[in-house]
C-alpha cells in the first residue's frame, strides 16, 4: 500500500521505516526541512537502535517531503505521528494534531479516491471522535464512511528499542467505526504475527493510556514496597522476583529505584488525571502514583544526608543524566529534583552521562561535566541515577555509592546503600 505519515519523531519515523520494511511504500512528511533532507539522504535525524541500517535498506521505498498535500494525494492511507505535548496544566496539548487533520483534509477534499486517516499519536479517550473527526468533515466537506475512513491506532513503542518494540508488538490495537476502515487496516498488519484487537475509537485510545498509567504505577508501587523493604534490610529485587513469578503479576516493569521519567509516563499520566477532573472524576490511584514518584528521588538526597549531614561544599559525583539507558532523553528525567535538591545544598556538583551531557548542560551549565565516569568517582559520594551498562563494570572500591537504579558491582563499595533495597 502507499502510505503517508505525518510526523517523523520516534514515533513517526519508527512506524515508517518498519512499515516500508514490511512492503509498503512510504512518504514521511515534516515541516521541519532539515529532518526531510536527512531522511531523502538516508540519514536518521534522531537515534533509535537498528534505525539507520533499516532506513538503508528502506531506501527504495521511503521518501520524505514537506508537501503533506501531494503526499495525501499519492497515498492510499495517512498516519498522524504528531506530538501531543502537555500543557502547564497536565492537559494534553492537541495543537499539533489538529494542524495535522486541517492539512490532511484540505488535501482530501480534492481527491476523489476513498481515503483512511489513522490517528496514531497518544490522545485523550474521546479526541479522534470529538476533535479529529468533525475537523476531518468540515475541512474536506465530504462524510465519513463514504469519502475517507477514520482509525485510532496506538504505539506502545519504548525510546531506544522502538523498531524492536514495533516488529514484534504484544498486540495490535484497532480503534475504527466502519468495517471498511477495520479491513484496510488489518490488512496493513496482516503481515504481524501477535493478537489483533479490534474495537472503537475511544477504547482504543483509553487502551493505550490505561497501558502507560498502569506501568508507570506499577513502578511507584515496587518503589513503595521498597521504601518498606529497606526498613527491614529486605532485598526489594528479590521480592520482586517472587511476585513476577505469578503470572497475575509479571516480574517486568518492577524494578525499584529512583522511579519513572521521560516523554510519555509523565505527559500521559498528567493528562488522564487532568482529563478525569474535566469529567468530575477524582484519582487518587493515578495521584498516589505520581506523588510517590515525585518523592522517591529525594530518598537518594536523604540517604546522602544521613552519612554527610552538612552537604554544602562537599562534592557529590552524578552518574547517569538520561532518564533511562540508551537515550540522550533527559525530560523528566529523575536525577533533575536531586540535582536540583542538591544546588540548593551548595553542594559542588561533578556529572557524567554516555549521551545526554549535552542536553542536560542546556539546563544546568554550572555543573562540572566529567569526561569520563572514572572522574566522578573522586567525589565525597556518588549518586547512581541512570541504568546505563558502562558503570556496570567501574571500579567502586574507594567509593561511597548511593545506588537508585541497582548496580550489582556497586555494592563492592567501600561504603554503599541502596535508595530502596
Ligand atoms: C514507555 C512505555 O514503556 C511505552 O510502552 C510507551 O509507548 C512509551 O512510554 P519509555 O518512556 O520509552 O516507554 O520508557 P520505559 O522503558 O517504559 O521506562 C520509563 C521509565 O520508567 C524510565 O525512567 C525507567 O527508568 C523507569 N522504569 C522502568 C523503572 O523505574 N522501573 C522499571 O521496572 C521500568
Amino acid at each position: 500500500m502507499n502510505i503517508s505519515i505525518i510526523g517523523t519523531g520516534y514515533v513517526g519515523l519508527v512506524t515508517g521505516v518498519c512499515l516500508a520494511h514490511h512492503g509498503h511504500h512510504v512518504t514521511c512528511v515534516d515541516v521541519d526541512e532539515t529532518k526531510v533532507d536527512a531522511l531523502n539522504k538516508g540519514r536518521a535525524p534522531i537515534y533509535e537502535e537498528g534505525l539507520d541500517t533499516l532506513l538503508q535498506k528502506v531506501k527504495d521505498h521511503l521518501t520524505a517531503t514537506t508537501d503533506i498535500y501531494q503526499a495525501i494525494q499519492e497515498t492510499d492511507l495517512t498516519f498522524i505521528c504528531v506530538g501531543t505535548p502537555s500543557q502547564n496544566d497536565g492537559s494534553i496539548d492537541l495543537t499539533y494534531v489538529q494542524q495535522a487533520t486541517i492539512d490532511i483534509a484540505k488535501a482530501l477534499k480534492h481527491k476523489n479516491t476513498w481515503h483512511l486517516v489513522i490517528v496514531k499519536s497518544t490522545v485523550i479517550p474521546g479526541t479522534t471522535e470529538n476533535e479529529v473527526l468533525p475537523l476531518l468533515e468540515q475541512y474536506t466537506e465530504k462524510k465519513k464512511g463514504s469519502d475517507f475512513g477514520l482509525a485510532m491506532n496506538p504505539e506502545f513503542l519504548r525510546e531506544g528499542v522502538a523498531i524492536n518494540d514495533f516488529l514484534h508488538p504484544d498486540r495490535i490495537v484497532i480503534g475504527t467505526s466502519d468495517t471498511k476502515s477495520a479491513s484496510l487496516l488489518k490488512k496493513i498488519y496482516s503481515s504481524f504475527s501477535c493478537p489483533i484487537i479490534e474495537t472503537s475509537l475511544s477504547a482504543a485510545e483509553m487502551i493505550k493510556y490505561a497501558s502507560n498509567a498502569f506501568l508507570a504505577t506499577k513502578i511507584s508501587f515496587i518503589n513503595e514496597i521498597g521504601n518498606l523493604c529497606k526498613q527491614l534490610t529486605i532485598d526489594t529485587y528479590e521480592v520482586a522476583d517472587g511476585m513476577g513469578l505469578d503470572k497475575r503479576i509479571e516480574r517486568s516493569f518492577l524494578n525499584a529505584g529512583i522511579g519513572w521519567g521521560g516523554s510519555c509516563f509523565p505527559k500521559d499520566v498528567h493528562a488522564l488525571i487532568a482529563q478525569a477532573k474535566q469529567w468530575n472524576e477524582t484519582t487518587p490511584v493515578l495521584d498516589a502514583a505520581v506523588k510517590r514518584n515525585e518523592l522517591q528521588p529525594l530518598k537518594m538526597v536523604a540517604l546522602l544526608k544521613k552519612h554527610i549531614p552538612n552537604l554544602k561544599g562537599k562534592t557529590i559525583g552524578i552518574l547517569g543524566l538520561a532518564f533511562k539507558p540508551n537515550t540522550d532523553d533527559i525530560r523528566e528525567s529523575r536525577v533533575i529534583p536531586i540535582v536540583e535538591q542538591l544546588i540548593k545544598e551548595k553542594a559542588t556538583i561533578k556529572v557524567f552521562d554516555p549521551k545526554a551531557m549535552s542536553n542536560f548542560q542546556q539546563l544546568y551549565p554550572l555543573l562540572i561535566y566529567c569526561s569520563t565516569a572514572k572522574e566522578v568517582l573522586e567525589s565525597d559520594a556518588v549518586l547512581l541515577t541512570t541504568a546505563w551498562s558502562e558503570f556496570s563494570n567501574l571500579d567502586f572500591s574507594q567509593s561511597f555509592v548511593i545506588d537508585g537504579r541497582r548496580f550489582p558491582a556497586a555494592s563492592k563499595a567501600k561504603q554503599y546503600e541502596g535508595v530502596c533495597w
